[in-house]
């Protein structure tokens, strides 16, 4: 019998889809940071669609510098390395496809309706429980390589989620159940595989919960209060400010004002 705390890559392997068998999957107990690695591996000429897969991170990476919590046996974090075929100014699709894919992936595996936070948060039930962070390398304009990164809290820790995030950190599931980290993974990569991540801002609109809410925006170290308007073909959030000017934000953060 393996180790219940592991994560199986035989279980994530079986369960890839046909068009999933291109990722090279890694599994690991417990490493730094999937994202980190991977770029290391990346610089050393990993080959595209490598994929790191940890239950554990000592170093998790979030947006914005902050860390990601990333304790054992209850969450997965993940990794993907891709070579997408995109002008650096379309990098935000990598997210946006990431988010359409995980949404549907957790909809396959559970009963629970996963919601997206504009641009790269996954709320269920209210709470977060996944956060996706994309870190891209340019050359002549156009991406190089971007590391996918997607954590995704499935279970609560036991004890609960630290003081600091414990109002707005939640999980995909109530209750432990073996097997359902890898599900969600494979199903999470046989998504990704099937999607073109230029058209994905359909998918990704239905899932939206910020159309119509008012949000602060902060981007590029300046906050300002907004209403949420739109979300357009290019996955940009349609916002208009408190003076009536109308903005497409291709990026930046948000949070939504009570
Ligand atoms: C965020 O919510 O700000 C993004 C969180 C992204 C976390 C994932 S976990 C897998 C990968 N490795 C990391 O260190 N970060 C990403």
């Amino acid at each position: 019998m393996s180790d219940p705390t592991s994560l199986s890559k035989d279980l994530i392997e079986k369960s890839l889809s046909k068009n999933a068998k291109k990722y090279r999957i890694n599994v690991y107990d417990l490493i730094s940071s999937t994202n980190t690695v991977l770029r290391e591996l990346a610089e050393q000429g990993a080959e595209e669609n490598t994929v790191l897969i940890a239950s554990e991170q000592t170093n998790g990476r979030g947006r914005m510098g902050r860390n990601f919590f990333s304790p054992s046996e209850t969450g997965v974090y993940i990794s993907v390395l891709l070579h997408p075929d995109l002008p650096a100014e379309k990098t935000v699709f990598i997210t946006t496809a990431a988010a359409v894919a995980i949404c549907k992936a957790i909809e396959k595996t559970t009963d629970k309706t996963p919601k997206i936070k504009w641009v790269n948060d996954i709320f269920i039930d209210g709470k977060k429980a996944c956060g996706i962070l994309t870190e891209a390398v340019f050359e002549n304009g156009k991406i190089k390589y971007a590391v996918l990164g997607i954590g995704i809290n499935v279970f609560e820790p036991e004890g609960g989620f630290p003081e600091e995030i414990k109002d707005i950190a939640g999980a995909v599931s109530e209750n432990a159940q073996r097997g359902l980290r890898e599900k969600i993974t494979a199903e999470f990569l046989n998504e990704l595989a099937l999607t073109d991540p230029e058209k994905t801002s359909e998918e990704y609109k239905k899932r939206s919960f910020v159309i119509g809410k008012k949000i602060t925006v902060i981007n590029a170290g300046i906050s300002y209060d907004a209403v949420a308007e739109d979300i357009d073909e290019n996955c940009c959030l349609m916002i208009k400010k408190e003076d009536g000017e109308k903005i497409a934000l291709s990026s930046g953060e948000i949070s939504i004002r009570l």
